[in-house]
């Protein structure tokens, strides 16, 4: 086959897969004709590109006359003879040029669809959870906690009620000496009889906080090992995490029941939001 031919077929052949790319991709996607479509796409681009340089683009070496030259009479019929032959030579630079764009054009289309895939934004939703004012605690279970149910030393994972199944509610509650706290300002009143509360999901990667040490009374991230001191609002005092753990304000209702003064006024889970 000609090489202007081969160039011409192959960024056709590449527009063509990038824009039946799309089509598939739109469709709802197959990954594996995905996959033989953007092959067909960059191997056709790639093969019209060396097509088009090694044989029609000039070479070197190239030496630039000390005086204007004229072509003799005989080379000018012969250019002449060479650009009416029909398809062994480049047909047009334009062409050539129009084509390779409309190629560029079909397949960066395709690159733009995926962008779908991403998702809907999250909104706030890494900012808010289901906690909310006056939401009572409740174990995993539905059942509500008293503010007296925890021995000093006792945990347990709560959740907001009529919530137990949402992931980034998950709080821990734990019991401790009123009197052994370090409290921080503005938290006073967040930890009624001793009872506290840490979101469970570990400020480092995510983990879910799962094991308590109640000699140490610390916290501890099974996953990387960092462990939270819970007396000082689950300050990270080993491991790799570096942020506390959020601390939900709590409070006791009428009924003597655990309730939420509010959702948590951080975000929980690993800091993107405080990293440069
Ligand atoms: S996720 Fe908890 S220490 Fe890494």
């Amino acid at each position: 086959m000609k090489p202007a031919r081969v160039v011409q077929l192959s960024l056709a052949l590449s527009a063509a897969a990038s824009l039946a790319l799309t089509g598939v991709y739109w469709a709802g996607g197959q990954p594996q004709v995905e996959g033989g479509l953007l092959f067909l796409s960059l191997g056709g681009l790639a093969l019209g590109l060396i097509v088009w340089a090694k044989v029609f683009m000039p070479r070197g070496p190239f030496v630039e006359a000390r005086t204007p030259s004229g072509s003799s009479s005989s080379d000018r019929e012969a250019v002449a003879a060479d650009s009416e032959a029909p398809d062994d030579v480049l047909p047009r630079r334009a062409f050539f040029g129009r084509l390779f764009a409309g190629a560029l054009t079909a397949l960066g289309l395709a690159a733009v669809f995926p962008i779908r895939s991403l998702g809907s934004k999250p909104g706030r939703s890494l900012f808010e959870t289901s906690w909310s004012t006056g939401a009572r605690l409740v174990t995993r279970d539905g059942v509500a906690v008293r503010a007296s149910d925890l021995e000093v030393g006792g945990v347990v994972t709560v959740f907001p009620e009529g919530h137990v199944d949402v992931a980034d509610s998950q709080t821990l509650l734990v019991r401790v000496e009123e009197g052994e706290m370090e409290i921080p300002a503005g938290r006073e009143d967040w930890s009624p009889g001793g009872n506290v509360a840490y979101s469970k999901i570990c400020t480092h990667a995510g983990c879910p906080v799962g094991l308590f040490d109640q000699d140490l009374n610390q916290l501890i991230c099974p996953c990387h090992q960092s462990a939270f001191q819970v007396l000082r609002a689950a300050e990270p005092i080993s491991g790799p995490a570096t942020r506390a753990l959020p601390q939900l304000p709590l409070d006791v209702d009428a009924e003597g029941y655990l309730i939420a003064r509010s959702d948590y006024e951080e975000p929980v889970g690993p800091g993107f939001w405080n990293r440069p």
